[in-house]
């Protein structure tokens, strides 16, 4: 089998809730053509809804940046996974180094979030990545080992069928430095053999591994080509949807 690539954005906490409906209706006229690639924008909880009803239809999926695990309850403004499925989200970005780094993200309740997107048939989006010291201390398998093995504790792999997992390199991210081809390559490769390790060779074989940092149109063509990655999450370079779109076209 086959597997798709999927572009997706990651607005973070960027545009107004017009602001985010005019790009994503630009993004959905430009896309109108794209095929083989699917293509998904995450805007922020506000925006989510409205940009779900512009572009209701058309080829563009839609994502959240997080959720809380609880399903309802007294938990001030937090959102659960079935309030982001009923605003038209189909995927969910857990455990971004952001989240990580400033909102206390651990990979135990990266996992719960893991657990709650499953059962509200979210498709979630698992983010990992060393840090630029980890990395420098040759670390960056054993801190990606513990990422994907206590982030996905518990599961099975039937239970994982709709898991993406991103590699984004926490150096990477916002820098304008991306990791070279062989980094990711090196990466994305290890990554499948600990999904087979871990799960079955089926899942390594049909979880889509994204690589995120730094992607850009110049750059888009080179790390899409590399045997293992099977797309990108794009921060800055996906707010604009004439830049976006040169990422979509990658080929
Ligand atoms: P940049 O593309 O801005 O480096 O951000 C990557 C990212 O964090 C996507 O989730």
């Amino acid at each position: 089998m086959s597997r798709t690539p999927l572009i997706a954005g990651n607005w973070k906490m960027y545009k107004t809730g017009p602001e985010a409906v005019e790009t994503a209706l630009t993004l959905s006229r430009l896309c109108s053509k794209i095929q083989d690639v699917e293509v998904m924008i995450a805007p922020t909880f506000l925006s989510l809804p409205l940009v779900a009803a512009s572009i209701e239809g058309t080829r563009i999926k839609i994502g959240a940046q997080n959720l809380y695990f609880e399903k309802q309850g007294a938990f001030t403004g937090e959102v659960s996974a079935a309030m982001i499925k009923a605003a038209g989200a189909e995927y969910v970005i857990i455990g971004h180094s952001e989240r990580r780094l400033y909102f206390e993200e651990t990979d135990t309740s990266v996992c719960r979030k893991i657990k709650s997107a499953i059962e509200e048939g979210l498709k979630p989006i698992l983010c990992i990545g060393e840090s630029e010291t980890q990395r420098d201390e040759e670390k960056t398998f054993s801190v990606l080992d513990k990422q994907v093995s206590d982030g996905l504790k518990g599961f099975g792999p039937d239970e994982l069928a709709q898991l993406v997992l991103a590699y984004e390199p926490v150096w990477a991210i916002g820098t304008g430095k991306t990791a070279s081809v062989d980094q990711v390559g090196q990466v994305h490769q290890y990554l499948r053999s600990l999904l087979e390790n871990l799960f079955s060779s089926n899942l390594a074989h049909t979880t889509r591994i994204l690589y995120g940092g730094s992607v850009k149109p110049e750059n888009a063509k080179d790390l899409m080509s590399i045997k293992d990655v099977d797309g990108a999450l794009v921060g800055g370079a996906s707010l604009d949807a004439n830049n976006f779109i040169k990422i979509i076209k990658y080929k």
